[in-house]
């Protein structure tokens, strides 16, 4: 989705914000611009595609300029163009804005400033701001910009850079987020913390309704009425390096690779020196308080929906407490069955997709208590929620979900073993044999890594197809539906996840010779079930691979391939079993020689509904 950065010091402006702008990339774009000083003068530039274009078409011109501001577009209103691109201008030239998130109200808004002799120069909802800004301005940049947002109902994170002022940048957030980068004599804008990262370790994260004001003298942020606010630095701890490739093709490919030391960073000091139990100490809620919830709604998008539907089984067969999964975007609108017997959780990689932040509120409005899994500390989410746990992934940068999905599951788990000793549902040694499981699912995950090479054997045989059907029944259905997004999201292959049971009931009418089924066949209590279901599509030719736990002779009997994962008990396998199916998808998208870690259409962080 739309990215921002600004800068404000010593540095060449331009570069800054180039770089900032590539290190913003992987939340999906199609268009970018900058504006910038020069001379005294407001200069944009601003290109439909990819960043080298503008880049390029930066170059010829060598701008030596100390303030700036830039943004990756992600197309809401208007097509992408170099016109519809950002930053947006006003009548004059003589103000320019960046913004991400949705004005809801810029049709009105549009009309009125029309009827008042203004021209617009774009489709997008953004340029009323520009025009806003200019009818607001009296000598002062930030007074104009709050003036401006009283007018606008709907989201934003906006920047606003001004010819008057060429050592002032102003910015506001509302329901997007917004940091603050702090340099010495140099001040920084972004939308997102990567930016960053090279330049300024110690930010403001603005909250909802916060301004700020980035001058040579130093960063103010001011509240809504305009008075100052006394903001605490957030220092951040990440590893440049971490947010880098570091030699590999692909970030997708990196992140799939660092899940064993994911996974270890999530269970880290989870789980007690003895290694029988695990603990969620930043959960605040007492065992008997966690005893009176008698339900619990998960809540979350894409693959975090996925975890949250492992996380259904998990605390359903270790807790006994009946659990919903929701996709935000529908129940935010369902007006959902919650009382404050409810525990809601979401689940968001990011924390700051907007569908999952509306129904986290949605859920407070309505008294519920609500646990926020995330990777993003500081995010939204991670702000909002009444109680956190982290998922310490580290940066994720690929738009497809990896390492943060599979520590996702980790922490579904640890909730469910957490459910479990409050409601007393399991003894002491179960707890402690699912503790000993889990402990050694990161080097387990080392082990299916190793087969790297003959996954990508197997994924060019097949990188051709057309249609790949996953199915399985229980845990193994969940993994099937992640399985399925992977692969169509980065190699555009039509893919389909289906529970195994309901084949007949019309997805094996598309089964005929040579079309490939991933059949996940970890679940031992279901794999007869399950390989009567494979044997339906053998019936009809399809080509079957299958994924099971350590060596069994009926799945490599029954089935064309078999992928083999390290023998765990079927409770765990969801977090194994989707490593050969992340390498799979990556493979299968790089012998078609696709994008793949921004793929078409398709951005890390969704921050508009
Ligand atoms: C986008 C990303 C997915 C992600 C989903 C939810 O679609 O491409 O990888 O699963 O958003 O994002 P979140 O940050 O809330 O987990």
């Amino acid at each position: 989705m739309c990215g921002i950065v600004g800068y404000l010091g010593a540095r060449n402006a331009v570069s800054v914000l180039i770089d900032g702008l590539k290190r913003l990339e992987y939340r999906g774009y199609d268009s970018a611009g900058v504006a910038f000083l020069n001379e005294g003068a407001l200069k944009v530039h601003k290109k439909v595609g990819r960043i080298a274009a503008l880049e390029e078409s930066l170059q010829a011109l060598a701008p030596q300029t100390r303030i700036g501001i830039g943004h990756t577009r992600w197309a809401t209103h208007g097509r992408p163009s170099d016109r519809n691109a950002h930053p947006h201008f006003d009548c004059t030239g003589k103000f320019a804005v960046v913004h991400n998130g949705i004005i809801e109200n810029y049709g009105e808004l549009r009309e009125q400033l029309g009827a008042r002799g203004h021209r617009f120069a774009s489709e997008t909802d953004t340029e009323v701001l520009a025009h806003l800004v200019e009818e607001a301005y009296e000598g002062d940049l930030c007074a104009a910009l709050r003036a401006a947002l009283e007018h606008v109902r709907g989201s934003y994170a906006v920047a606003l850079l001004s010819e008057y002022h060429p050592e002032r940048l102003v910015a506001a957030r509302k329901d997007s987020p917004l940091v603050v980068g702090l340099g010495r004599g140099e001040y920084f804008l972004a939308s997102d913390i990567p930016a960053l990262l090279p330049y300024a370790r110690q930010v403001y994260l603005l909250s909802e309704g916060e301004m700020a004001e980035l001058t040579l003298d130093g960063a103010r942020v001011l509240d809504r009425q305009g008075e100052p606010v006394a903001k605490e630095i957030f220092n951040v701890d990440w590893d440049a390096e971490a947010a880098e490739r570091g030699g590999f093709p692909h970030f997708m490919l990196k992140e799939i690779c660092e899940q064993p030391r994911a996974l270890r960073a999530t269970l880290g000091s989870r789980v007690t020196p003895e290694g029988d139990d695990a603990v969620l100490k930043e959960i605040s809620l007492t065992l008997d308080e966690l005893r009176e919830f008698t339900k619990v709604t998960v809540v979350a998008c894409g693959t975090a929906y996925h975890a949250g539907l492992i996380g259904k089984y998990v605390l359903e067969k270790l807790a006994r407490i009946p659990v919903e999964v929701d996709l935000a975007s529908e129940f935010r609108y369902r007006n959902p069955l919650l009382d404050a017997m409810t525990l809601v959780v979401v689940i968001s990689q990011s924390g700051e997709t907007a569908d999952t932040i509306a129904a986290l509120r949605e859920a407070r409005a309505r008294g519920c208590r609500v646990l926020a899994v995330t990777n993003v500390v500081g995010s939204t989410v991670a702000r909002e929620a009444d109680q956190v746990v982290y998922t310490w992934a580290g940066p994720e940068i690929a738009v497809a979900s990896t390492k943060a999905y599979t520590t996702q599951l980790l922490v579904m788990y640890l909730l469910g073993l957490l459910f479990a000793k409050a409601r007393g549902t399991r003894t002491a040694a179960e707890i402690a044999e699912v503790t000993a499981a889990l402990r050694k699912i990161p080097a387990q995950v080392e082990m299916i890594l190793e087969q790297k090479e003959c996954l990508r054997e197997l994924a060019e045989k097949y990188c051709h197809c057309e249609n790949v059907f996953f199915i399985g029944r229980g845990l193994d259905y969940a993994v099937a539906l992640e399985g399925a997004l992977k692969l169509k999201e980065i190699s555009y292959i039509h893919a389909e996840a289906c529970a195994a049971g309901e084949l007949k009931h019309g997805t094996l009418a598309l089964i005929v010779e040579g079309v490939p089924v991933i059949a996940l066949a970890t679940q031992d209590e279901l794999l007869e079930k399950l390989l009567s279901n494979v044997k339906e599509v053998k019936a009809r030719e399809g080509t079957v691979l299958g994924v099971c736990l350590g060596k069994k002779e009926e799945v490599a009997r029954t089935v064309d391939h078999v992928i083999n994962l390290p023998a765990a008990p079927s409770f765990v396998a969801p977090i194994l079993a989707v490593v050969p199916l992340q390498l799979l998808a990556y493979y299968m998208a790089a012998a078609r020689g696709c994008d793949i870690d921004k793929p078409r259409n398709l951005a890390k962080s969704v921050t508009v509904e």
